[in-house]
């Protein structure tokens, strides 16, 4: 993705770049509500911008080394959601995790759909990858709409998978697979 591709009028999605950290960490602090109920429990400096300037070299360090992709969603000089393809392994398996988040005042818009397809799209052509996985906790019933959206199929419940709001709790698994 060496160009930024259009979501929507005024909304891009692109790789993460140095200096991001500050409008990253802008929005993680505004959403830092919306989000809780969805994350793991945050270190406190994890809204500063040394913090999310330290999150994108990791995130560019892997993308060099084709470990991860992390991308942003833009508008103007404003970054409003973020998506990771991460843990991607290789050999026969070709696949890699997929989270994301977007700033609440742009929710309901069709946007992390668009992205999610962008990123399925570009997870099969750039990356080479087979599959990617998604997990939602059972009651996220905006992200699992997201996921069926961009076309992931569920595959199965996985109990006390993730420590999420301090506790270990239940997702349902969701895949896609690339080249269907
Ligand atoms: C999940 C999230 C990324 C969705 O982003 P978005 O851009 O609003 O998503 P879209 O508009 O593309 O699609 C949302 C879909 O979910 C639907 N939806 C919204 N709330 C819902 C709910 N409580 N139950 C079921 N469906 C819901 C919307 O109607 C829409 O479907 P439709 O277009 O078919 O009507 C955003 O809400 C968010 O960041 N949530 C907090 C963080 C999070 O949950 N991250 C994912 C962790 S797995």
């Amino acid at each position: 993705m060496t160009t930024p591709i259009t979501l929507a009028h005024g909304v891009s999605l692109r790789l993460v770049e140095p200096g991001d950290g500050e409008a990253l960490a802008t929005a993680l602090a505004l959403n830092a509500e919306h989000l809780a109920p969805w994350d793991p429990v945050r270190e406190p400096d994890h809204t500063t911008p040394v913090r999310q300037e330290a999150f994108v070299a990791e995130m560019r360090a892997q993308w060099s080394t084709n470990s991860a992709a992390a991308f942003v969603l833009v508008a103007g000089a404003e970054i409003i959601g973020q998506a990771t393809v991460s843990h991607i392994v290789r050999g026969p398996f070709l696949s890699a995790n997929l989270g994301y988040w977007l700033d609440a005042g742009w929710t309901g818009h069709g946007l992390m759909s668009a992205a999610v397809g962008a990123i399925a799209d570009f997870s099969r052509d750039a990356l080479g990858l087979h599959r990617l996985q998604a997990a939602t906790l059972v009651h996220n019933g905006a992200s699992q709409r997201v996921l069926e959206r961009a076309g992931f199929e569920r595959i199965g419940l996985a109990p006390r998978y993730l420590q999420i709001a301090g506790r270990w709790q239940d997702h349902v698994l969701f895949q896609r697979l690339l080249e269907d």
